[in-house]
């Protein structure tokens, strides 16, 4: 079996080396040169704990290889992934397919016998059905059968959830298709992995309501958190209490600074879109966009309150500014919203993030980057934490208080405790639960 992945971003080179840890033999294509030659030299362009093994192991054993030559990789191929980008169309927030489309129009022209034709990227209702269009248009003599096999994986933890995934969808009515993705997916048959075989616009629409209803989720807790501090409860019971409930979930009931990340946002946005556009708007999805921006805009007022209502001429240490922990991701996270309003008040920031500040020095002006937590915290006036890394789960606190002007620390994850941290003497400002005073 061969399969051709084209698109070597977070999901296409984590799917293409999961694959081949699976035995496939997989070529990974992509436009980006640049890209294509670090991953020849054995340098991984982006940050997924555990890539960097997987891809060398498999490099060596000869199954899995990077090129930009796209059509020698599709022709030899029984299957090809179509992992593209599909961000947010400027202006109007439908997903941008051009990308998908673009790739689809090279597939038909390189295609060489019977091939089935994958659509990993997530794709609005209908794109397959675009997609084979395209195919058959540039092609008319080609074989060949679309699939939608949405990717459920999360950044940090992908290869964990492409080797052990919840499910595995896989939308087609042809059974020449269905065969071949089953023996793409044996490996997962194994452990018994539930895969669920749907028409392709269903699946297509499954991506899109999973990814919204985890968004709604989240959003919930999120409002509830906003409630529990001016009622004086605490969110974190509330979460725990309501996720024992079976039919609720304990997961994704984490208050913060909002969600973000390459695909909520977007993925969000386009759903709206695409439900208006046949007229059977989804106005939960809809009402859960705004509050999240509204949310993420709001998060400097926290930090500005926290400082006694005003940051102007003060310093502001910040940690953490990916959208996640244990990616080097910057789309849409939060800390691009809080960081710029940050610096509209007149706050000087300095921040630090393990793997982000590669990507974050192009997206913040005016930063003060640091080397590490305690060096960010040295003379700032207060700390704002904007995302849960491990290493700033247990700060050394004697440190911090004593590098810190102030004692103050805004803790948009929760991963302190409000009693610990005013035994520690900080004044301590958290999501969803009251504020501390230093004893
Ligand atoms: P990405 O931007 O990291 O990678 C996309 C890659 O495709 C880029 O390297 C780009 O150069 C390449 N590319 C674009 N057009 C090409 C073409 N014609 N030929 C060859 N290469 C081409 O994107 P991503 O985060 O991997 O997301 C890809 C898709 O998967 C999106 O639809 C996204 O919504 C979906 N998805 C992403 C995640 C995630 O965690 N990032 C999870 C599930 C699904
Ligand atoms: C998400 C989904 O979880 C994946 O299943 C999906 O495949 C992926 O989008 C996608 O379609 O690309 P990801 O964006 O990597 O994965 O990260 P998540 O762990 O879902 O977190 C998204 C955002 O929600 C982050 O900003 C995170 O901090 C926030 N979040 C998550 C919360 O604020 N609270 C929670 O309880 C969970």
């Amino acid at each position: 079996m061969r399969v051709t992945m084209i698109g070597a971003g977070y999901v296409g080179l984590v799917s293409g080396a999961c694959f081949s840890e699976f035995g496939v033999h997989v070529t990974c294509v992509d436009m980006d040169e640049d890209k294509i030659k670090r991953l020849k030299g054995g340098e991984i362009p982006i940050f997924e704990p555990g890539l960097d093994q997987l891809v060398a192991s498999n490099m060596e054993a000869g199954r899995l290889s990077f090129t930009t030559a796209l059509d020698t990789a599709v022709a030899e191929a029984d299957a090809v992934f179509i992992a593209v980008g599909t961000p947010s169309r400027r202006g109007d927030g439908h997903a941008d397919l051009s990308y998908v489309y673009a790739a689809a129009a090279e597939i038909a022209r390189a295609l060489d016998g019977y091939t089935v034709i994958v659509t990993k990227s997530t794709v609005p209702v209908g794109t397959g059905d675009e997609v084979a269009n395209i195919i058959s248009k540039t092609r008319p003599d080609a074989e060949f059968d679309v699939v939608s096999n949405p990717e459920f994986l999360r950044e940090g933890s992908a290869i964990g959830d492409f080797m052990r995934p919840d499910r595995v969808v896989i939308g087609t009515t042809s059974e020449r298709a269905r065969e071949v993705m089953q023996a793409l997916y044996r490996p997962l048959y194994l452990i018994e992995t539930p895969i669920l075989f749907t028409e392709r616009r269903t699946a297509e629409l499954i991506k899109y309501a999973a990814n919204s209803f985890l968004a709604v989720k989240i959003t919930f807790i999120n409002e509830i958190a906003d409630l529990c501090e001016k009622a004086g409860a605490d969110v974190q019971d509330v979460a725990r209490g309501m996720g024992l409930d079976g039919r609720i979930g304990s997961k994704f009931l984490h208050a913060g600074p909002g969600y973000g990340g390459s695909c909520f946002p977007k993925d969000t946005l386009a759903l709206v879109r695409t439900a208006e556009q046949y007229g059977a708007p989804v106005h939960i999805v809809d009402t859960v966009v705004g509050i999240n921006d509204a949310r993420k805009r709001a998060m400097a007022g926290r930090v500005i309150e926290a400082c006694g209502g005003s940051v102007k001429g003060k310093s502001v240490a910040v940690l953490g500014l990916t959208f996640k922990p244990n990616t080097d991701d910057m789309r849409d996270a939060p800390s691009l919203d809080i960081v710029p309003a940050l610096q509209a008040a007149g706050a000087a920031v300095r921040a630090f993030d393990p793997e982000g500040m590669d990507e974050a020095r192009k997206l913040l002006d005016g930063v003060e980057w640091c080397d590490d937590a305690y060096q960010t915290m040295d003379g700032a006036d207060a700390v704002v934490i904007i995302t849960e890394w491990n290493q700033f789960r247990l700060l050394d606190l004697e440190r911090a208080k004593s590098l810190l002007k102030r004692p103050v620390m805004v803790d948009l994850r929760n991963i302190y405790k409000a009693e610990d941290m005013a035994l520690a003497g900080f004044r301590y400002y958290s999501i969803g639960r009251p504020p501390s005073e230093e004893s």
